[in-house]
């Protein structure tokens, strides 16, 4: 695809060839993410950076990594905030907002509401999440850490066996994987869930027509124990209708160091797209975890920044001006790694 210009609104956009593109871009990104270099090749652009749903991680690291590149932010969260609350429809807003930035993130809880948004923006929009239906940045940014903790290993992701976890049915991230997976030979996901949290059989379908194994499973601890990655989730509490409609789910899978040393293989890696968790009756990965050299969590959340990082300079066509607008950086800096 021709990135310059685009919005970024399902992983569907994607050919192999765009995602190691990408990929070559973000790693081109490191030594901005690091702090050993700035660059302030976006220097006057302005991202309008909308959330109309809680997020840390997404919203951050989207605004985190347009001023790396020298960019400046401006947020918008949360409905009440915004003229939505008064009635404004998605077009008016787009129309406005799209005036005043270069490029815009949304996150919406409707699903195709960021595509309807898009079509009506004079700027690119890429979609920070709209509803159960798509994240492609997560996406991507999950497949990039695929590729870095385990590929690098084994050599290509092809063959690649990996277990999606959790509330497959509402989860957006987990949707768009599976839908870049699909793009890759040979690939074999175990889908562990709760018989009325399963993945939408589109996704199910789409892997098995281009001819990867799908298994579906409602058990944990055997469903982990031939794959190279277990990808946990959440219970999406907020697609329910009520609190009490997702706690029957809450807690279903757990993982522990003491499941993972029984039942996975030494390396397999533990991956997330957070938040996860934490309360007891959840506590899909365990505290416990937080030790073990293969919980690969916080390096994806990591990865976040480089993926978004690619995104933006490719967008905004800047991918060969970078290190001519950079410099070291003035000041001392003591982050050791990604
Ligand atoms: C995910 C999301 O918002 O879909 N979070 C994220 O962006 N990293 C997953 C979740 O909220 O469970």
């Amino acid at each position: 695809m021709i990135f310059a210009g685009s919005h970024i609104l399902s992983v569907e956009q994607f050919s192999r060839a765009d995602i190691e593109q990408i990929f070559a871009v973000a790693d081109s990104m490191e030594p901005y993410a690091l702090r050993k270099r700035v660059t302030r090749v976006l220097e006057g652009a302005i991202l309008g950076n909308m959330f109309f749903e809680p997020s840390t991680r997404t919203r951050v690291s989207f605004g985190c990594a347009f001023n790396l590149l020298g960019g400046e932010v401006r947020e918008t969260t949360g409905f009440k905030s915004s003229a939505i609350a008064k009635g404004e429809s998605l077009y008016d807003t787009a129309r406005v907002l799209s005036g005043y930035s270069d490029v815009i993130c949304m996150r919406h809880p409707e699903s195709g509401s960021v595509a309807e948004f898009a079509s009506a923006s004079r700027v690119p929009v890429v979609n920070g999440g709209d509803g159960a239906n798509e994240h492609p940045s997560q996406a991507l940014l999950d497949l990039y850490t695929i590729q870095k903790e385990v590929t690098a290993k084994r050599g290509s992701m092809d063959g690649l066996r990996i277990a999606m976890i959790g509330d497959l049915k509402h989860g957006r991230t987990v949707h768009s994987l599976s839908r870049l997976l699909a793009l890759y030979d040979n690939i074999e996901v175990v889908l562990v869930s709760p018989e009325e949290l399963a993945m939408p059989e589109r996704y199910v379908d789409a892997l098995r027509s281009a001819g990867h194994k799908v298994v579906i499973s409602s058990e944990l601890n055997h469903s982990i124990s031939r794959v190279d990655i277990v990808y946990s989730t959440r219970i999406q509490e907020e697609r329910f209708e009520s609190k009490e409609a997702a706690d029957v789910y809450r807690g279903r899978f757990r993982l522990n160091q003491s499941i993972y040393t029984e039942f996975c293989q030494p390396n397999t890696v533990i991956m997330h797209p957070l938040p996860r968790d934490s309360r007891s009756d959840a506590n899909e990965l365990d505290n416990d975890l937080n030790q073990n050299p293969n919980l690969a969590i916080f390096r994806q959340a990591d990865n976040g920044v480089l993926v978004r990082m690619a995104l933006f300079a490719m967008i905004l066509d800047v991918v060969g001006q970078v290190e001519a607008h950079s410099r070291e950086v003035n000041w001392y800096h003591r982050r050791n790694g990604m």
